[in-house]
């Protein structure tokens, strides 16, 4: 028999595009009319432009006709009242925050992981883009949030490009395979255009992307800082009290120096770092290591700050091509590249620091 409640139940397994919950689950069926064999399916979008509008007609069109005794299916727009939308926010864990002076604690994620670096250049977002891979390959969830506002690299380093729609005040993340949501200011702006942030400005983009981003319920979210120890990392010090610094170096930024920069930073602002991971460590010629930029810079750095050493990441122009081109060597690389960065995950994974 034809019924709302068998249309309901197709209904119920079919997914937003975006928000990849069930229609159903987000309140989107706002009526369903039968007559006869023909059924109409009335559907409330979160913004009457919605960008996936064709999309979600298609899958309802199969899935409704689908049913014993459907003719002919066709599928409506409207969009949600402001109260509806704030209903779905709450609903999705974002709701609107009670008016206080106190910063909202962030729960979406168990850990925020900033990685940090003493200087630009050390391959600090190429290492960020390939952990969280490798993190995702693992079965996490994984969020990455590029907080490098002038130097952003990580939707050409993930290979994940477009404009993420922004429902009221939030903004949902775009995502790369399952389990890699991701929100950069490269998003938002022409790479080619010069981008001058001011402090305050600054601060308020980085508690935007941490606050009002739709992030799913999170296993990491990765933030990738702007080379230095400067401003953005006192804004997420202040912002998220119990991140931790995973900290990448070369072997040749002299492990005093950065060291010294990196562990008054952390103790300034209460951070725990996490580990040191040494990138461009070695290059490897017909089975020789070379130590191009100096040897064992990243023991000495993490011995220093007393942390673990995760890993140490060759020069390889595979890395270099990987993040160029949008596709990580820790999921499309050889098998070597590929456990070089899961064994940098379980590690990371197994020092739990809740
Ligand atoms: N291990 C590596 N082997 C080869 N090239 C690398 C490696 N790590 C980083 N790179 C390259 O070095 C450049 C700088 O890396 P990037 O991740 O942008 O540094 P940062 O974010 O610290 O400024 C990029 O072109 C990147 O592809
Ligand atoms: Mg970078």
């Amino acid at each position: 028999m034809l019924t709302k409640d068998t249309v309901m139940n197709v209904l119920a397994g079919i997914e937003d595009p975006e928000l990849k919950k069930p229609l159903t689950e987000l309140d989107m069926v706002k009526s369903i009319t039968i007559e006869g064999s023909d059924v109409t399916v009335e559907i409330n979008l979160t913004t009457p432009d919605c960008p996936m509008k064709a999309k979600i007609r298609e899958d309802i069109t199969a899935g409704v006709s689908a049913i014993d005794g459907v003719t002919s299916v066709r599928v409506k727009f409207d969009a949600m009242s402001d109260e509806e939308l704030e209903r779905l926010k709450q609903k999705l864990g974002h709701g609107r925050r009670p008016e206080t002076d106190q910063p909202p604690k962030l729960t979406y994620a168990k850990r925020f992981i900033a990685v940090a670096s003493g200087k630009g250049g050390v391959g600090k977002s190429t290492i960020t883009a390939n952990i969280a891979v490798a993190m995702a390959r693992l079965g996490r969830k994984v969020g990455v949030l590029d907080a490098d506002l002038y130097g952003f690299s990580l939707p050409r380093m993930l290979g994940v490009d477009g404009q993420p729609t922004v429902i009221d005040d939030k903004i949902i993340p775009l995502r790369k395979g399952d389990n890699i949501q991701i929100v950069s200011m490269g998003f938002f702006i022409n790479e080619d255009e010069p981008v001058v942030w001011r402090g305050p400005l600054l601060h308020k983009a980085i508690k935007q992307f941490l606050a009002d981003v739709m992030w799913d319920e999170l296993d990491y979210l990765f933030m990738d800082l702007p080379p230095g120890t400067g401003d953005v990392t006192i804004t997420i010090a202040q912002t998220v009290p119990s991140a931790e610094l995973l900290v990448v170096t070369t072997p040749q930024a002299t492990a005093t120096h950065v060291a010294g920069r990196v562990a008054k930073v952390a103790d300034k602002t209460n951070l725990t770092v996490v580990g040191v991971i040494e990138n461009m460590a070695y290059f490897e010629v017909n089975g020789q290591r070379e130590y191009i930029f100096g040897k064992d810079g990243g023991k000495d750095l993490a011995r220093r700050l007393n942390v673990p050493l995760l890993g140490e990441i060759p020069l390889a122009t595979a890395i270099r091509e990987g993040a160029d081109i949008g596709k990580p060597v820790a999921s499309e690389g050889t098998e070597d590249q590929i456990s070089l960065f899961e064994n940098i995950a379980r590690r990371l994974d197994q020092r739990d620091q809740r």
